[in-house]
């Protein structure tokens, strides 16, 4: 499948347009931003080790009967997707609490939930994506009740079997984003599933193996991406 011309640039990705109408090539790039891009940087290899973890957590979800965008890794860089309109929702799955809602709520990170919590963000680099509820969506159109439906439900089976997954990989998860799009009258998974866009911990040390060390200034940011991969690979 050859590149065509760059459709989108976003921050830690670029799509491409295909010979395919409904397929587009996705490279992943070293780039990091954190904070809404106020802060900016590159993690060596990241690119490689995303577009293979994504790919082979993609393809575990898709065994489980979720649909996603993902057809084939076809470079170390690059994926092949479906071409879908991205819904501009972000979800969030809270496992532990961690990050923003620590904050919120004023409670200690690393405190297990006793069942998940969604969150929702209006995807808009512009507005720093904000929090938003089932009424902005509802009301401001950004997703129907039959697409939220299917979100929320994915979001949580996704949810189910990661924890599991990674659980048996040594890795706590934390909390994770995932973004989904229209598709031929469906509703996909989007976009990633990264340590970019989730928090992992070592089941062991605590130790954080994702964006946080980055965010953060922890660290070690190559070896924890390396040492996810290895794990995701090697199960
Ligand atoms: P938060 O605690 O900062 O709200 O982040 C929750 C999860 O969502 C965390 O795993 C990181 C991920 N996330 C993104 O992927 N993109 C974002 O822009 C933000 C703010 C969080």
């Amino acid at each position: 499948m050859k590149k065509g011309e760059k459709i989108y640039e976003g921050k830690a990705k670029i799509l491409y347009s295909t010979e395919e109408t409904d397929k587009l090539i996705q490279y992943f790039k070293d780039d990091a931003t954190a904070f809404n891009a106020q802060k900016k940087g590159t993690i060596k290899e990241k690119g490689v080790l995303n577009n293979k973890i994504s790919s082979r957590i993609f393809e575990l979800l898709e065994k489980e009967g979720v649909k996603t965008h993902f057809i084939k890794s076809i470079s170390d860089r690059d994926m092949l997707v479906k071409k879908v309109e991205i819904i501009p929702v972000e979800v969030v799955i809270r496992n532990v609490t961690a990050g923003s809602l620590s904050k919120r709520m004023g409670i200690d990170e690393g405190i297990t939930l006793k069942e998940p919590i969604l969150e929702f963000y209006y995807k808009s680099d512009e507005l720093g994506d904000p929090m938003i509820n089932e009424y902005h969506i509802k009301v401001f159109e950004l997703a129907n009740e039959k697409e939220m439906d299917i979100i929320k439900a994915v979001a949580l089976k996704v949810n189910k079997f990661l924890v599991d997954f990674f659980n048996k990989n040594g890795i706590r998860l934390i909390d994770f984003k995932l973004e989904f799009g229209r598709y031929d009258g469906d509703v996909l998974l989007a976009d990633e599933i990264t340590p970019d866009g989730c928090r992992l911990w070592d089941k062991k040390s605590g130790e954080k193996m994702d964006k946080d060390r980055f965010r953060r200034d922890l660290g070690k940011i190559e070896e924890a991406y390396q040492e996810v991969y290895k794990r995701v690979i090697g199960n």
